[in-house]
């Protein structure tokens, strides 16, 4: 027996030396997904997880319990969940029809070009990630609501009642959402509102305490009420403007009520084989996802191997690219002019797959000069749901950094967004994200500044195969494209896929960043060789899938072990 095992591992040993694979992962088995037949919801957090279960069994579809866990989350979840930002949701009918609701926050009418520039033209340190200015106008109240009224089949009532009992009964704080507070603490503690509601004015909440927000319970209510209009207009949107008032009116009622949610048609596109479905502009997520898939497309990796220095190099020179392309080109289409059709196209990956070395890094400063094919005539969270019909949604949504701008607005429980950060403040000057953007993605009154998030789903025969998403700011696409990779290209089951150590590389600051554990030496000792500039860090991302069994049609769900997120089904 013992003998035999050797000689498994010896041959094993020898198959994999002969064929060039090296063992690049280090990280050991992954937990089975979890299993179930009827719905699924993957979420960042339990409770919230757990009220969109509840939603599907009260006879909710998939949007229904999409927007239960989207008001839950804002709840329970206050890093990332909101009322006060913005995101996307996309949604995949068991009909075969698709949806897309893009609830990005606007620049409001104070914001102009140069806003977050002195004098001299330098970049005012913070203006645009905290405080009053760094705030678009947020989304949310508005997505989510047109969500249910359009595509849900219970009422409003029903799916934002679960929140508003979370807020006003309180719930237990976890370890978890204890540490994420303190560890705000430098943030909130700038804003005595936020300070008062998050940090106990100054006590903290222990793991183990009880979180009541009577505030945010109100506003909640006046949602439920009054549907979206219970934001926009009326004592919330009142109250969201008087805290603007003394500092320069930043944003107004008339900002407010001249928000609206847009229905976008989503992108499409394939790998392998499967269809992929994604998020359109002004997310640039679904750009460069396909961008990098299709030039993956030229290359065998599952020959290769998971977790190989010649992969992860490989898929760092597609991200170098793609992400040069986000750079310089994209921003919110209905202000800019992208080239989005052009840049999705097959044909434009392998032209600039053939342009770098499948052996040695690139120079992110002295890539050759982009070819567009002739047009064609034509802290951030994500959650996915899928229900007993296979109606399915996989939202992001964020405040941008945790906690946002770390203003809450005085008497609502509103923790507004830090989102006026993902414009580019200046061209070539690097965001919170280290980002270089363009002029595409320019300051202007009532565009949405360019995101990456990628709510996704992949196809297999038509049918659906994989609802997937994930914060983290850019990171977010390079994250979806390697749960993909690693599902078709290596076969791995959706927790594994999930788990898989990451990197990430977009183009400026040029340096691969991987995460600091799962990696081996062997394999960061061979990047550098091949001329990769590595730069080793914590996590990345907060990934919440569900795959569909091909054959049998059950929900696989898993959520990432780099958060607290629970997958549930039943
Ligand atoms: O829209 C975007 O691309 C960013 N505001 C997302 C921020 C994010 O994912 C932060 N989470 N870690």
């Amino acid at each position: 027996m013992h003998t035999n095992c050797h000689l498994k591992a010896f041959l094993v040993l020898t198959f994999l030396l002969i064929s060039g694979l090296e063992l690049g992962y280090l990280h050991g088995a992954s937990k089975a997904p979890v299993r179930a037949k009827h719905g699924m919801v993957a979420s960042s957090e339990k409770l919230a997880s757990q009220i969109g279960i509840d939603t599907l069994k009260k006879g909710g579809n998939a949007v229904d319990a999409a927007v239960a866990v989207g008001f839950a989350l804002a709840v329970t979840h206050p890093t990332a969940g909101n009322l006060g930002g913005g995101g996307f949701m996309m949604i995949r009918f068991a009909s075969g029809e698709t949806a897309c609701i893009d609830y990005r926050e606007t620049a409001p009418a104070a914001a102009g070009r140069d806003v977050y520039l002195d004098n001299a033209g330098q970049i005012i340190p913070k203006a645009s990630t905290q405080g009053y200015r760094a705030s678009g106008v947020p989304g949310t109240a508005a997505g989510l609501c047109l969500a249910q009224k359009k595509y849900g089949r219970l009422s409003l009532k029903e799916a934002i009642q679960p929140a508003i009992d979370l807020a006003e009964q309180g719930f237990l704080v976890s370890d978890h959402l204890s540490d994420s507070l303190r560890a705000a603490a430098p943030l909130l503690e700038l804003f005595p509102e936020s300070r008062r509601v998050y940090l106990n004015n100054g006590e903290y909440f222990e793991a183990g305490s009880t979180l009541i927000q009577k505030d945010l319970a109100r506003s909640l209510k006046t949602i439920r009420d009054e549907g979206a209009d219970g934001f926009y207009r009326g004592e919330v949107a009142a109250k969201i403007a008087a805290t603007y008032e003394p500092h320069g009116r930043w944003m107004t009622l008339e900002d407010l009520q001249k928000y609206e949610p847009k229905l976008r048609t989503p992108l499409r596109g394939s790998y392998r084989g499967y269809d992929v479905i994604t998020m359109p502009p002004p997310s640039s997520g679904g750009t460069v996802l396909l961008e990098m898939l299709n030039a993956l497309e030229g290359f065998n990796v599952s020959g290769i191997g998971a977790g190989s220095s010649r992969t992860i190099h490989l898929m760092t020179e597609v991200m170098r690219h793609a992400f040069r392309d986000r750079a310089e080109l994209m921003g919110d289409t209905d202000f800019v002019k992208v080239p989005t059709s052009q840049l999705i196209l097959k044909s434009y990956a392998s032209e600039f797959r053939k342009k770098f070395d499948p052996e040695k890094a690139s120079d992110s400063l002295a890539l050759p000069a982009r070819v567009l094919p002739a047009a064609e005539a034509s802290e951030t969270t994500h959650f996915s749901v899928v229900d007993k019909d296979g109606n399915a949604v996989a939202n992001t949504y964020t405040l941008n950094g945790g906690y946002g701008s770390g203003v809450t607005i005085e008497g609502t429980g509103i923790l507004m967004n830090n989102q006026m950060d993902d414009f580019s403040s200046k061209p070539g000057a690097p965001n919170a994200y280290g980002l270089i953007q363009g002029e595409a993605n320019a300051i202007a009154r009532g565009k949405r500044p360019l995101s990456a998030m990628t709510p996704t789903f992949l196809l297999r025969e038509g049918k659906l195969f994989l609802v997937i998403g994930s914060p983290g700011g850019p990171t977010i696409i390079s994250t979806v494209l390697q749960v993909i990779v690693n599902l078709v290209d290596f076969g791995f089951t959706i927790q594994q896929a999930i788990d898989a150590p990451r990197f990430h590389h977009q183009w400026l600051p040029d340096e691969l960043r991987m995460e600091n554990q799962g990696f081996s030496e062997d394999v960061t000792k061979a990047l550098e060789a091949r001329g990769h500039r590595l730069a080793l860090r914590g996590f990345m991302g907060d990934a919440e899938g569900i795959l569909l069994e091909p054959k049998t049609g059950m929900r696989l769900g898993a959520s990432d072990p780099r958060g607290d997120g629970q997958t549930i089904g039943y």
